[in-house]
Protein backbone atom coordinates (compact mmCIF):
# COMPACT_ATOMS: atom_id res chain seq x y z
CA UNK A 1 0.00 0.00 0.00
CA UNK A 2 2.84 2.25 1.03
CA UNK A 3 5.23 1.60 -2.19
CA UNK A 4 1.84 2.39 -4.27
CA UNK A 5 0.89 5.26 -2.97
CA UNK A 6 4.39 6.73 -3.09
CA UNK A 7 3.87 5.76 -6.92
CA UNK A 8 0.80 7.87 -7.27
CA UNK A 9 2.48 10.67 -5.10
CA UNK A 10 5.66 10.88 -7.14
CA UNK A 11 3.64 10.72 -10.19
CA UNK A 12 1.37 13.41 -9.58
CA UNK A 13 2.91 16.23 -7.09
CA UNK A 14 6.52 17.96 -7.64
CA UNK A 15 9.18 16.60 -5.08
CA UNK A 16 9.27 18.54 -2.08
CA UNK A 17 5.47 19.81 -2.06
CA UNK A 18 4.07 19.28 1.31
CA UNK A 19 0.69 18.02 0.88
CA UNK A 20 -2.68 18.54 3.11
CA UNK A 21 -3.46 14.88 3.83
CA UNK A 22 -6.75 13.61 5.02
CA UNK A 23 -7.09 9.94 6.22
CA UNK A 24 -10.63 9.10 6.43
CA UNK A 25 -10.85 6.17 9.16
CA UNK A 26 -6.90 6.61 10.24
CA UNK A 27 -7.20 3.77 12.38
CA UNK A 28 -4.20 3.74 14.18
CA UNK A 29 -2.79 6.19 12.07
CA UNK A 30 -0.08 4.30 10.01
CA UNK A 31 -0.25 5.56 6.65
CA UNK A 32 -1.44 9.13 8.24
CA UNK A 33 1.79 9.00 10.46
CA UNK A 34 4.28 7.82 7.83
CA UNK A 35 2.80 10.94 5.39
CA UNK A 36 3.75 13.15 8.09
CA UNK A 37 7.12 11.53 8.72
CA UNK A 38 7.84 12.13 5.01
CA UNK A 39 7.12 16.07 5.47
CA UNK A 40 3.13 16.22 5.04
CA UNK A 41 0.43 17.68 6.71
CA UNK A 42 -1.65 14.97 8.12
CA UNK A 43 -5.72 15.55 8.78
CA UNK A 44 -7.40 11.77 10.37
CA UNK A 45 -10.74 11.35 10.87
CA UNK A 46 -11.39 8.06 13.31
CA UNK A 47 -14.86 7.06 15.23
CA UNK A 48 -13.88 4.94 17.01
CA UNK A 49 -12.01 6.24 20.62
CA UNK A 50 -10.15 3.54 20.92
CA UNK A 51 -8.34 3.93 17.88
CA UNK A 52 -8.10 7.52 18.28
CA UNK A 53 -6.07 6.81 21.92
CA UNK A 54 -3.44 4.47 19.90
CA UNK A 55 -2.71 6.82 17.17
CA UNK A 56 -2.34 9.52 20.03
CA UNK A 57 -0.19 7.24 22.06
CA UNK A 58 1.73 6.28 18.51
CA UNK A 59 2.60 10.09 17.83
CA UNK A 60 3.39 11.02 21.19
CA UNK A 61 6.74 8.87 20.36
CA UNK A 62 7.33 11.19 17.65
CA UNK A 63 9.62 14.17 17.16
CA UNK A 64 7.44 17.76 17.96
CA UNK A 65 7.94 18.56 14.38
CA UNK A 66 5.96 15.58 13.32
CA UNK A 67 3.55 16.25 15.82
CA UNK A 68 2.56 19.57 15.07
CA UNK A 69 1.79 18.41 11.40
CA UNK A 70 -0.43 15.82 12.12
CA UNK A 71 -4.63 16.38 13.28
CA UNK A 72 -6.95 13.81 14.48
CA UNK A 73 -10.81 14.66 14.44
CA UNK A 74 -12.78 12.09 15.93
CA UNK A 75 -16.32 12.28 13.89
CA UNK A 76 -18.07 9.65 11.15
CA UNK A 77 -16.18 10.21 7.42
CA UNK A 78 -19.21 10.84 6.26
CA UNK A 79 -19.33 14.23 7.95
CA UNK A 80 -16.36 15.17 6.29
CA UNK A 81 -18.18 18.63 5.10
CA UNK A 82 -19.09 19.41 8.48
CA UNK A 83 -15.45 19.35 9.60
CA UNK A 84 -13.39 20.45 6.08
CA UNK A 85 -14.01 23.14 3.24
CA UNK A 86 -14.69 21.78 -0.13
CA UNK A 87 -11.39 21.24 -2.00
CA UNK A 88 -8.89 21.72 1.14
CA UNK A 89 -6.86 18.73 0.78
CA UNK A 90 -4.50 17.87 -2.25
CA UNK A 91 -4.38 13.84 -1.02
CA UNK A 92 -7.22 11.85 0.38
CA UNK A 93 -7.18 7.92 1.64
CA UNK A 94 -9.90 6.08 2.58
CA UNK A 95 -7.92 2.64 3.59
CA UNK A 96 -10.37 -0.23 4.93
CA UNK A 97 -13.41 1.48 5.47
CA UNK A 98 -16.01 1.53 2.92
CA UNK A 99 -16.52 -2.41 3.96
CA UNK A 100 -18.30 -0.75 7.09
CA UNK A 101 -20.53 1.74 4.83
CA UNK A 102 -24.01 0.26 3.58
CA UNK A 103 -24.41 2.84 1.46
CA UNK A 104 -20.74 4.14 0.16
CA UNK A 105 -21.89 6.97 -2.54
CA UNK A 106 -22.64 9.61 0.06
CA UNK A 107 -19.20 8.90 1.64
CA UNK A 108 -17.02 8.80 -1.56
CA UNK A 109 -19.03 12.05 -2.86
CA UNK A 110 -18.15 13.76 0.36
CA UNK A 111 -14.45 12.42 -0.03
CA UNK A 112 -14.63 13.89 -3.75
CA UNK A 113 -15.87 17.50 -2.70
CA UNK A 114 -12.34 17.95 -0.38
CA UNK A 115 -10.00 17.21 -2.67
CA UNK A 116 -8.36 20.87 -4.76
CA UNK A 117 -8.04 20.24 -8.50
CA UNK A 118 -5.80 17.46 -9.31
CA UNK A 119 -5.98 15.81 -5.94
CA UNK A 120 -5.83 12.27 -5.45
CA UNK A 121 -8.07 10.23 -4.03
CA UNK A 122 -7.03 6.74 -2.78
CA UNK A 123 -9.48 4.26 -1.80
CA UNK A 124 -8.45 0.62 -0.20
CA UNK A 125 -11.39 -1.83 -0.53
CA UNK A 126 -12.30 -5.55 -0.29
CA UNK A 127 -12.02 -7.17 -3.78
CA UNK A 128 -16.24 -7.84 -4.82
CA UNK A 129 -14.46 -9.78 -7.94
CA UNK A 130 -12.90 -12.03 -5.96
CA UNK A 131 -14.75 -13.20 -3.06
CA UNK A 132 -14.29 -16.97 -3.67
CA UNK A 133 -10.56 -16.92 -3.25
CA UNK A 134 -9.98 -16.89 0.22
CA UNK A 135 -13.10 -20.10 0.87
CA UNK A 136 -11.41 -22.07 -2.39
CA UNK A 137 -8.12 -21.69 -1.61
CA UNK A 138 -8.68 -22.94 2.36
CA UNK A 139 -10.58 -25.23 0.84
CA UNK A 140 -14.06 -24.34 1.97
CA UNK A 141 -16.39 -25.27 -1.40
CA UNK A 142 -19.83 -24.48 -0.14
CA UNK A 143 -18.59 -20.70 0.68
CA UNK A 144 -16.75 -20.55 -2.33
CA UNK A 145 -19.62 -21.19 -4.26
CA UNK A 146 -21.93 -19.15 -2.99
CA UNK A 147 -19.35 -15.83 -2.67
CA UNK A 148 -19.59 -15.61 -6.47
CA UNK A 149 -22.73 -14.39 -6.60
CA UNK A 150 -22.54 -11.94 -3.62
CA UNK A 151 -20.55 -8.87 -2.54
CA UNK A 152 -21.55 -9.71 1.41
CA UNK A 153 -18.90 -11.67 3.49
CA UNK A 154 -18.29 -12.36 7.16
CA UNK A 155 -14.78 -10.66 7.58
CA UNK A 156 -11.85 -12.29 10.15
CA UNK A 157 -13.22 -10.32 12.79
CA UNK A 158 -16.51 -12.77 12.49
CA UNK A 159 -18.47 -8.86 11.44
CA UNK A 160 -20.91 -8.69 8.31
CA UNK A 161 -19.51 -6.63 6.26
CA UNK A 162 -19.24 -5.92 2.13
CA UNK A 163 -17.20 -5.88 -0.62
CA UNK A 164 -17.02 -3.78 -3.59
CA UNK A 165 -16.45 -4.84 -7.55
CA UNK A 166 -13.85 -2.37 -9.62
CA UNK A 167 -16.56 -1.91 -12.03
CA UNK A 168 -18.54 -0.39 -9.86
CA UNK A 169 -17.02 1.83 -8.11
CA UNK A 170 -15.01 2.55 -11.37
CA UNK A 171 -18.34 4.05 -12.51
CA UNK A 172 -18.99 5.75 -8.72
CA UNK A 173 -15.70 7.46 -9.22
CA UNK A 174 -16.34 9.11 -12.47
CA UNK A 175 -19.67 9.75 -11.43
CA UNK A 176 -18.19 11.42 -8.32
CA UNK A 177 -15.86 13.87 -10.62
CA UNK A 178 -12.84 11.66 -9.36
CA UNK A 179 -12.41 9.39 -12.56
CA UNK A 180 -9.86 6.48 -11.83
CA UNK A 181 -6.54 6.82 -12.46
CA UNK A 182 -4.73 3.67 -11.52
CA UNK A 183 -5.70 0.56 -9.71
CA UNK A 184 -3.70 -1.97 -7.69
CA UNK A 185 -4.13 -5.42 -6.53
CA UNK A 186 -2.93 -5.97 -2.49
CA UNK A 187 -2.42 -9.06 -0.90
CA UNK A 188 -2.55 -11.03 -4.02
CA UNK A 189 -0.29 -13.84 -2.46
CA UNK A 190 -0.43 -13.06 1.20
CA UNK A 191 -4.53 -13.38 2.07
CA UNK A 192 -4.20 -16.60 3.89
CA UNK A 193 -1.29 -15.93 6.51
CA UNK A 194 -2.77 -16.10 9.46
CA UNK A 195 -3.35 -13.12 11.56
CA UNK A 196 -0.25 -12.48 14.30
CA UNK A 197 1.73 -14.68 11.99
CA UNK A 198 5.40 -13.95 12.35
CA UNK A 199 7.34 -11.06 9.78
CA UNK A 200 9.15 -14.23 7.48
CA UNK A 201 13.00 -13.41 7.26
CA UNK A 202 12.58 -12.66 3.43
CA UNK A 203 9.97 -10.10 3.95
CA UNK A 204 11.52 -8.01 1.38
CA UNK A 205 11.31 -10.56 -1.45
CA UNK A 206 7.80 -11.17 -0.20
CA UNK A 207 7.20 -7.49 -0.84
CA UNK A 208 8.69 -7.20 -4.24
CA UNK A 209 6.36 -10.02 -5.31
CA UNK A 210 3.00 -8.74 -4.14
CA UNK A 211 4.74 -4.84 -5.35
CA UNK A 212 4.90 -6.78 -8.85
CA UNK A 213 1.61 -8.72 -8.51
CA UNK A 214 -0.28 -6.06 -7.40
CA UNK A 215 0.03 -3.97 -10.70
CA UNK A 216 0.17 -7.36 -12.89
CA UNK A 217 -2.89 -8.82 -15.04
CA UNK A 218 -3.98 -11.17 -13.95
CA UNK A 219 -2.55 -11.33 -10.67
CA UNK A 220 -4.04 -8.29 -8.91
CA UNK A 221 -7.73 -8.53 -10.39
CA UNK A 222 -8.13 -11.65 -8.01
CA UNK A 223 -6.23 -9.84 -4.81
CA UNK A 224 -8.21 -9.64 -1.46
CA UNK A 225 -8.14 -5.90 -1.53
CA UNK A 226 -8.05 -3.14 -4.39
CA UNK A 227 -6.33 0.20 -4.27
CA UNK A 228 -8.09 2.50 -6.62
CA UNK A 229 -6.59 5.80 -6.90
CA UNK A 230 -9.09 9.17 -8.60
CA UNK A 231 -8.23 11.68 -9.47
CA UNK A 232 -10.24 15.33 -9.42
CA UNK A 233 -10.93 16.75 -12.54
C1 LIG B 1 -9.75 -1.70 8.94
S1 LIG B 1 -9.43 -0.21 9.79
C2 LIG B 1 -8.31 0.61 8.69
C3 LIG B 1 -7.46 1.62 9.37
C4 LIG B 1 -6.47 2.37 8.47
N1 LIG B 1 -7.16 3.20 7.50
C5 LIG B 1 -5.53 1.41 7.79
O1 LIG B 1 -5.62 1.26 6.56
O2 LIG B 1 -4.71 0.81 8.47
C6 LIG B 1 -10.93 0.71 9.54
C7 LIG B 1 -11.05 1.95 10.40
O3 LIG B 1 -12.11 2.76 9.90
C8 LIG B 1 -12.84 3.27 11.01
N2 LIG B 1 -14.17 3.61 10.51
C9 LIG B 1 -15.12 2.76 10.04
N3 LIG B 1 -16.21 3.45 9.67
C10 LIG B 1 -15.93 4.76 9.89
C11 LIG B 1 -16.68 5.95 9.71
N4 LIG B 1 -17.90 5.94 9.20
N5 LIG B 1 -16.08 7.12 10.05
C12 LIG B 1 -14.83 7.16 10.58
N6 LIG B 1 -14.09 6.06 10.77
C13 LIG B 1 -14.64 4.87 10.44
C14 LIG B 1 -12.81 2.14 12.02
O4 LIG B 1 -13.06 2.62 13.33
C15 LIG B 1 -11.39 1.61 11.85
O5 LIG B 1 -10.47 2.28 12.69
Amino acid sequence: MARQLDEQIAGRFPVGQRLRVLDVGMGQGTQALRLARAGHQVTGVEQDPKMISAAHEELAGEPEGIRERVRIVQGDGRDTGVHFLPGSFDVVLCHGVLMYIEEPDPLLAGLARMLAPGGLLSLLVRNGDALAMRPGLGGDWGAALAAFDTTAYRNRLGLDVRADRLAELTATLAGIGAPLHAWYGVRVFTDTAADGAEIPTDVEALLAVEERAGKTDPYRSVAALLHLCGVRG
